[in-house]
């Protein structure tokens, strides 16, 4: 595969790595514990452009020279990043045009990082004057391994409204549409008398009265995303004017919502992931597991790289909890468990300056006397022990859709329920999998769906009807496919499908929908015959075709249908209408759904021991607080060197892989 691997051998271990804000004396003291921790590569230059390039035109890599070549003589490769997500002070103050403008119309400061308008030809201009001369340094530096372009494209600044990228916005839309005639077709502008004479007359939807277009609202994202690509793409091509390495950048699976995944993987070498644990959670090992996922699943199953991770605390939620004894090792293990080769952080040394001092590291404040050293050590010992896992596989036969276009188009305002919400139904969904120790992948709903048993649809709000024929055509050649409430109910331009909803789905399922009947605020309803309750949603259910496997049993659809099932063709479509309590709902549906579609998964363990298969390696995690014994095992323990023959034991908190004979 193209770029792949990116070191000669062994898992990527590192992280982000900022010298620049240290004395030379740090450095040499830097690369001596690299080498104590098994570090061997580290990310440099993310946020350099003012010092590389302190006035316009005049570049001074003296300093990144040095650093360069410190790292070649230790050993350690380097992720070669560019800095176009922090322009210098100087391109701020010469280029005001350039400034990002938010949907009120407020000119955002500097003095941080993403203050620009992607669109900007100014920025186009710059950055990729400063790339040239970066590329062209360092393409043939022995350090350099790969090259890391920019820094979590949208992080700050997804969506800019200046007169720039409404003037880009309007040509994107004469390529899209052709004529004006398509696009008041597409957005169905006869509502309200919204019609456009010209293209000149469309404004991006800046903040506005109440009940925007909505078709004009998922352009905008959608152009928004073209946007960042064009500038990925600027860079990235530079890059290949003078080498061959990998080109990656960082992506935020799943927590920027604003950026359409599906379509970044395609332009990246090898996909980059940045993930940080969300500690106010309950169990925020398996929003982590989510995220790796989908980050797999978004590189095609390829192999992929864990860019940042914290080894502690971060500094932006509302507490930033520590990481407990053997998280951090948990975590990291369970990013490689379902397809990482690397396990890099956020950050090298904690930064004394600015707003992410309070930001956990590898070398922590404390230094190296610290708890936090001592696992960040034994780390690197897992990870070398783990050189074997590099480049294999993670096999899943069932498979979640997730569509961003449907993320973002279910979250518009006034929609039936303040309660559908996107991550809301797929987390749950996940969740239940989770715990049933079923490991799966994400696809889009167009993506190819026969290797899966089961496919479940969380939330599908938004569906064209070629997605839609996809799902139809996978039952009938014999797939099993569950859907939840409120799912093809719209295509791709936000405009219901007509008849009875959902309409897209009408046909597989087998059911019409005559009315939706969303519950208040903490109301719930109950389902026969057996005693599951259901939250947030209730609606009328005519069946079509389909059978009714439960009912509601009160609310306002009582003695209607709440969990439907239709045979069609050789396989199966299950419909829910209703967000089914997580235990036995959830889980006791999924549970039955998965036997018929003959899913198999181990039985009898707690809920709370992560079991992945990752080629012939299987990673068994402990969240829980006993220790767990698995059956069926056996082979050699990769981390602990133990031959298991028959079963293994999992200590409380602890990890055990084992490479099956
Ligand atoms: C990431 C970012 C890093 C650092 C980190 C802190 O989003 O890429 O530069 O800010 O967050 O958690």
């Amino acid at each position: 595969m193209p770029g792949y691997p990116v070191l000669p051998e062994g898992l990527a271990y590192g992280g982000d790595y900022n010298p620049e804000q240290w004395p030379e004396d740090v450095w040499r003291e830097d690369v001596r514990l690299m080498r104590e921790a098994g570090v061997n590569l580290v990310t440099v230059g993310v946020f350099n452009w003012g010092l590389i390039e302190p006035e316009e035109g005049e570049y001074d890599f003296a300093r990144l020279d040095r650093i360069l070549d410190l790292l070649h003589s230790a050993g350690v490769y380097a992720d070669l990043a560019t800095p176009t997500s922090s322009p210098p002070t100087w391109f701020r103050r010469r280029y005001p045009g350039s400034r990002l403008v938010d949907r009120e119309g407020h000119v955002l400061g500097g003095g941080s990082r993403h203050s620009f308008c992607p669109s900007s030809p100014d920025y186009a201009a710059a950055s990729e004057r400063v790339v040239t001369a970066l590329a062209r340094r360092y393409a043939g530096h022995p350090a350099v391994a790969m090259w890391h372009v920019h820094n979590e494209y949208g992080w700050a600044n997804a969506h800019c409204y200046c007169p720039t990228s409404a003037e880009a916005f309007r040509a994107w839309l004469r390529d899209r549409y052709g004529d004006v005639g398509a696009l008041n077709a597409a957005w169905g502008t006869t509502f309200w008398g919204l019609t456009y004479g010209s293209f000149e007359e469309v404004e991006p939807p800046v903040a506005a009265p109440v009940g925007l277009l909505t078709g004009l609202q998922l352009d905008f994202m959608r152009f928004s995303v073209d946007a960042h690509i064009a500038c990925f793409r600027r860079e990235r091509d530079t890059i290949r004017r003078f080498c061959d390495l990998p080109v990656t950048t960082n992506f935020m699976i799943p927590n920027c919502k604003p950026m359409d995944y599906w379509r970044w993987a395609a332009e990246v070498d090898v996909v980059a992931n940045d993930h940080y644990l969300d500690s106010g959670r309950a169990d925020p090992q398996i929003e982590l597991a989510m995220a790796a996922d989908l980050t797999r699943s978004v590189a095609g199953g390829r192999p992929w790289m864990l860019m940042e991770h914290s080894t502690g605390a971060v500094n932006w939620q509302p507490r930033n909890l520590a990481k407990r004894p053997g998280e951090m090792r948990r975590n990291t293990l369970a990013h490689v468990a379902r397809g990482s080769d690397s396990a890099m952080f956020f950050q090298w040394r904690a930064s004394r300056y600015g707003a992410e001092k309070f930001h956990s590291a590898m070398v922590p404040h404390a230094g190296t006397d610290s708890r936090m050293w001592r696992e960040v050590v034994a780390l690197g010992a897992d990870l070398r022990e783990l050189a074997g896992v590099r480049g294999s596989r993670v096999a899943a036969e069932v498979a979640v859709v997730w569509d961003w276009e449907s993320y973002w188009a279910l979250e518009f305002e006034w929609r039936p329920s303040a309660d559908l919400r996107f991550r809301e139904r797929v987390e749950a969904y996940y969740e239940a999998l989770w715990r049933e120790h079923v490991t799966v992948d994400f696809v889009h709903p167009s993506a190819d769906l026969s290797p899966y048993r089961l496919v479940v649809a969380p939330s599908s709000y938004l569906l064209g009807e070629a997605p839609a024929k996809n799902l139809h055509r996978y039952v009938e050649a014999g797939g099993h496919l569950l859907v939840s409430y409120f799912s093809g109910i719209v295509d791709e331009n936000d405009t219901i499908h007509a008849g009875p909803h959902p309409g897209a789905l009408r046909e597989v399922l087998g059911v019409a929908v005559e009315e939706f009947h969303p519950l208040r605020e903490h109301e719930t309803v109950t389902l026969e015959p057996f005693s599951a309750t259901g939250r947030i949603w209730s609606e009328r259910v005519r069946l079509a075709g389909a059978r009714a496997v439960h009912e509601f049993a009160d609310g306002p659809d009582a003695g209607h249908p709440a969990v439907t099932r239709h045979d069609l063709g050789a396989g199966t479509a299950w419909y829910v209408s209703t967000a089914l309590d997580a235990g036995s709902g959830l889980r006791g549906l999924l549970g039955r759904v998965l036997d018929g579609a003959g899913v198999s998964r181990p039985r009898g363990l707690p809920d709370t021991l992560e079991l992945v298969w990752r080629g012939d390696h299987l990673f068994l995690i402990n969240h829980g607080d006993a220790p767990v014994t698995v059956h069926g095992v056996t082979g050699t323990g990769v981390l602990d060197g133990a031959a298991y023959d028959g079963s293994a034991t999992v200590p409380a908190g602890g990890v055990v892989v084992v490479r099956t004979a």
